[in-house]
């Protein structure tokens, strides 16, 4: 497949090296959006690695898609300073309003919601994340703003 025929490229620009796998990710990432299934036995056969280390690898680090992503991801904080605050109705919200399941990406491709682990933002929790935008204090209404305001 053409990804297949991306990930060897790319391999081969980071020399076969098994410790550039990050970067070699990062790159599937920034070419393809994500990072396809159907490459990790590539890579795997590249870096003279078993397919379990680099599927490993891929799903330990949470910023590696591995499906294809919308035009704006956008990242709700679920953890616990965040928690207190009302996450837990703002990602049903989200859910709802999108009619998606958190991880789930809207049919027209615009939207990606997605949970994440802390933003560094707790003392304004809840906080959402749209690309590299930072937001605090995000209750539904603000959320719906927010989704408003993105550019199709
Ligand atoms: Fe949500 Fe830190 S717990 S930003």
């Amino acid at each position: 497949t053409p990804a297949q025929v991306a990930a060897l490229s790319i391999c081969a620009r980071h020399g076969n090296k098994p410790d550039e796998l990050l970067e070699i990710f990062h790159e599937m990432q920034h070419e393809l959006g994500y990072v396809p299934e159907d490459t990790l036995p590539v890579i795997a056969t590249a870096l003279n690695r078993s397919r379990a280390e680099i599927y490993g690898v891929l799903t330990f680090y949470h910023e590696f898609h591995r499906h294809p992503v919308g035009k704006h991801i956008v990242k709700i904080c679920r953890a616990e300073a965040c928690q207190s605050m009302g996450t837990e109705e703002l990602c049903r919200h989200a859910e709802a309003r999108l009619n998606i399941p958190l991880g789930g990406t809207t049919a027209d491709g615009t939207v990606t919601i997605e949970q994440v682990f802390c933003l560094g933002n707790c003392a304004l929790s809840p906080a959402v994340m749209v690309g590299e935008k930072l937001y605090g204090r995000v209750d539904p209404e603000r959320f719906d703003e927010i989704i408003a305001g993105l550019e199709k």
